[in-house]
């Protein structure tokens, strides 16, 4: 393999990366978008790949580091710390040839303006791969499970018989799935038409998981709208919160709405039956609800609004079904998003719990007698999840849990936690989600 100036372009912009979401506490989508501005498209999936690496085996090479830094860089050089990492990562991870790994590390400093450490890294690597580091056992819990400790304990009372499997599937990479619209075709009939190498979910009749991740916009029909991208979890949401609806047009609220794939869902369900309002209070997310009902031909009454203050823009006509799919951990989607473990913190859960209860208690009020609340999130912590929901049944007297499952055959891919049922990361292939369906009982 050639030492190429844009693959220690790629190493750099690797390191900075990482360094904004380690030391600055940026989310990694932020990093990569800005190391986008400065890449060719071309290097930008390899940059992808060591991010991605990098940050979810933080805890594990940040303590090969140790092993083999003598004492801590100087704070203002955090991004050469980074810079190593990258380079065990390749070392331990990756295919990239050893020679090559350690070359574009060592001249990415150079890149980086720190010529002065090209020694340093270079010394470092070679006994890297000399004493074998990579191989070294994990002296503690988070080296060993590479999460934060506070998770790791909570992850152990949450789920004291499935947390390490929760770890192991956070460590993975996560697969690409596919909603094919089912005003089109179905998922089968899509992967037959296009010779599709993927995976059908028995149940889920608009799922396909791609056997390897693809550009989207590569995708036949993306264009067209016959296909979003969508977890398999995900998409259990809109049949659920829809399944036996009333006849004729359905009054529909989705109430944390943007980037708008399950709006999306839900107006491919319902087709000219839809009076869909959806609502995200970061103003900016709401283009992206703009433009995937654009692409896929379709009409909501899109809205910047804070789901808990519903006195603010409600006109007091009531809907009969509400999405509740609200702001959370994100810990059921760590696959996809590694920084999670690094920018989130303990007492942020109180917080969103918090937050949770008061858009749970807000929006109930908008709901007509007979009608179902579907209350979603993408973590796998009681503090959100059973215990937002469970008080909320246990004050609230016109409440009442649906314990009725429809579509797929979940039962075997949820765990019952009364209320509500948990999927958790790597079933199936699936993100981590909570749901429970919440229904106001007339009178
Ligand atoms: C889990 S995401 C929603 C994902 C979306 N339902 C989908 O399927 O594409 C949560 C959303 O809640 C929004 N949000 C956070 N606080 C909110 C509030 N008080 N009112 C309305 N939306 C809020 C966030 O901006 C974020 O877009």
């Amino acid at each position: 393999m050639a030492i190429t100036k844009a693959g220690v372009r790629q190493r750099a912009e690797a390191a900075i990366a990482i360094d904004a979401v380690v030391t600055e506490g940026r989310s990694l989508d932020w990093a990569l978008a800005r190391a986008d501005e400065k890449l060719d498209p071309a290097d930008r999936s390899m940059v992808r790949m060591l991010c991605f690496g990098c940050l979810r085996y933080h805890w594990q090479l940040r303590a090969q580091l140790r092993m083999l830094l003598e004492r801590p860089l100087k704070a203002r050089d955090s991004v050469i710390e980074s810079l190593l990492i990258v380079g065990f990562f390749q070392l331990s991870d990756t295919r990239v040839p050893d020679h090559a790994a350690v070359s574009t590390t060592v001249d990415a400093a150079r890149l980086l303006r720190r010529p002065k450490y090209a020694g340093l890294i270079n010394a470092v690597l070679r006994n890297y791969m000399r004493r074998n580091i990579s191989e070294s056992e994990a002296q503690d819990d988070e080296a060993r499970f590479n999460h934060p400790a506070w998770l790791i304990e909570h992850l152990r009372k949450d789920w004291p018989d499935h947390w390490q499997q929760i770890i192991s599937a956070n460590n993975d990479r996560a697969p690409m799935w596919l909603r094919v619209n089912g005003q089109h075709m179905t998922a089968a009939a899509y992967q037959q038409a296009h010779a599709i190498d993927g995976q059908l979910l028995p149940g889920a009749d608009q799922a396909l998981r791609l056997e390897k991740p693809a550009a989207v916009d590569e995708l036949p029909g993306f264009e067209l709208g016959h296909l979003s991208v969508q977890d398999a979890a995900a998409q259990m949401a809109a049949p659920w919160l829809l399944a036996g609806h009333p006849d004729g047009v359905v009054r529909v609220l989705d109430a944390c709405a943007a980037p708008g794939g399950k709006t999306c869902h839900l107006l491919e369900l319902l087709g000219a039956d839809a009076d869909l309002t959806a609502i995200d209070n970061d103003k900016k997310r709401l283009t992206s609800i703009q433009e995937n009902l654009a692409r896929l031909g379709m009409d909501a009454t899109v809205l910047a609004a804070d789901a808990s203050k519903p006195g603010e823009w409600w006109n007091g006509v009531g809907f009969d079904r509400i999405l509740l799919d609200a702001p959370c951990s994100a810990t059921g989607v760590i696959r996809r998003h590694p920084d999670i473990k690094l920018l989130r913190r303990q007492e942020d859960i109180h917080a969103l719990a918090r937050r949770q209860r008061q858009m749970l208690a807000a929006l109930w009020a908008l709901l007509n007698p007979g009608g179902r609340l579907l209350y979603v999130t993408c973590s796998v912590l009681v503090e959100e999840n059973e215990a937002v929901v469970g008080d909320f049944l246990s004050t609230h007297t016109d409440a009442r849990e649906d314990r009725v499952l429809h579509d797929y055959n979940i039962r075997d891919l949820m765990y019952d936690k009364t209320p509500g049922f948990q999927v958790l990361p790597g079933t199936q292939g699936m993100d981590g989600f909570y749901f429970a369906s919440l229904e106001k009982v007339s009178g």
